[in-house]
């Protein structure tokens, strides 16, 4: 949606993966859904360095409403678990200079059963949020019908835009409608949300991570072209720092979100984050891979017998990013290539090795290249032309 929002992919936090539809906040007062919750998430952002590299947004998701609209037919927070509201808890997270989403449903109730946003409540329910100062909503489609969907996905878009505020969003009608065309039309989406979810949720493993980003891969011609500033394909939420990752795992999940232009929404604890998951997440150059101004999706370029992937994102300033992805689950694999064999024009390069931190200058596009690739592990680097050194005159 080109409104000046999102002219890159989003970054931040948000509930689900990690916290899920929690509400027991008599005997697990640290990891239900409540405002303590996401006010301990906000000064993690605030306080850890994860602001400064972006990651902003704090995202309430499912689970946070009460059972029951108020008596003007407003969506209201538990009043148990959100004691002091939505709004102030909005204050909060803004005075931290960070920013507030939050989560409905287009249908009669959310997934997991509270309110819903029927088509008749569609505007009060963009008012209510406008209201609170809420900068991001997760529209989700539970328990609505495709005809519903199609008129109540484009009315939101409106609804949001007629309330003032800048409000991010973020439509999971894709998934509810087989995340392809011609049952998805990636232009319409494009003209009305932000970011979109096309496939199913992730889970916190390496088959649900790599079963998504196959998925993406294998319809890439359909979505890639999708996305551009302003407009996100969204494979759903990093699940580095959980229980289901490995290190590298951990490095191919960022790595490949990098190269999708996909949102860098954790779904994670950043209380007790690992140094390692931190690193990874923290990692400067993969998040200005992503970030890319350019805001160009990447592709996968070439699947090898030997289970060996190849990804590539261009960038701004005739840069661009590989990814060699493994598929396999036996040993470091040594493959062998060039810039040539990747499509690269003739020229001179630099490469950074985004994990290691390694530099490799005067590659030519016709260097055999030796990458050594972790099973289920990535080698990501960072491609510049190089800079042809000027003649300094020394007289
Ligand atoms: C389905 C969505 O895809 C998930 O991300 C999450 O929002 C759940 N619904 C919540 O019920």
């Amino acid at each position: 949606l080109d409104n000046g929002l999102l002219r890159t992919p989003p970054m931040g936090w948000m509930a689900w993966e990690r916290f899920r539809c929690d509400v027991d906040c008599k005997d697990d007062p640290k990891n239900c859904i409540s405002e303590n919750l996401f006010r301990d998430m906000a000064d993690r952002l605030a306080e850890d360095g994860w602001r400064e590299l972006g990651y902003e947004y704090v995202i309430i998701d499912d689970c946070w409403m009460s059972k029951q609209r108020d008596e003007h037919g407003r969506l209201q927070p538990d009043p148990l678990r959100f004691p002091g509201g939505i709004a102030k808890l909005a204050r909060y997270v803004h005075d931290r200079g960070l920013k507030l989403g939050i989560y409905a449903d287009m249908g009669t109730h959310t997934c997991m059963g509270y309110p819903g946003t029927t088509l008749d409540k569609i505007e009060i329910d963009a008012q209510t949020f406008a209201s609170w100062g809420v900068d991001y909503l997760k529209f989700d489609g539970c328990h609505s019908n495709p005809v519903e969907q199609m008129i109540g996905y484009p009315r939101m878009s409106k609804a949001l835009n007629a309330t003032g505020r800048p409000i991010a969003y973020s439509c999971s009608w894709p998934v509810y409608v087989g995340g392809l065309p011609p049952n998805v039309n990636y232009s319409l989406m494009g003209e009305i949300c932000h970011l979109w979810r096309n496939y199913y949720d992730i889970q916190d493993s390496w088959d649900s991570v790599i079963n998504i980003v196959d998925w993406f891969s294998n319809n890439q011609d359909a979505l890639q072209p999708a996305a551009g500033p302003g407009r996100w394909n969204d494979p759903d939420m990093l699940v580095i720092g959980n229980f289901g990752l490995s290190i590298d795992q951990a490095r191919s999940q960022m790595a490949l979100w990098a190269i999708m232009a996909a949102p860098l929404i954790m779904s994670n604890d950043l209380r007790t984050l690992s140094n390692d998951a931190r690193a990874i997440l923290q990692n400067k150059v993969a998040i200005s891979i992503n970030q890319d101004p350019r805001g160009m999706q990447g592709r996968r370029l070439l699947q090898e017998k030997s289970h060996i992937e190849v990804y590539w994102r261009p960038l701004s300033n005739s840069a661009s990013a590989l990814v060699f992805l493994s598929h396999r689950q036996d040993m470091p694999y040594l493959y062998h290539t060039s810039l040539a064999k990747l499509h690269y024009d003739p020229g001179s390069y630099e490469a950074y090795d985004v994990f290691t931190g390694r530099t490799m200058t005067g590659l030519t596009h016709t260097t055999d290249l030796k990458v050594s690739i972790n099973p289920s592990g990535v080698v990501m680097w960072y491609i510049y032309p190089t800079k042809h050194k000027r003649f300094h005159n020394t007289w």
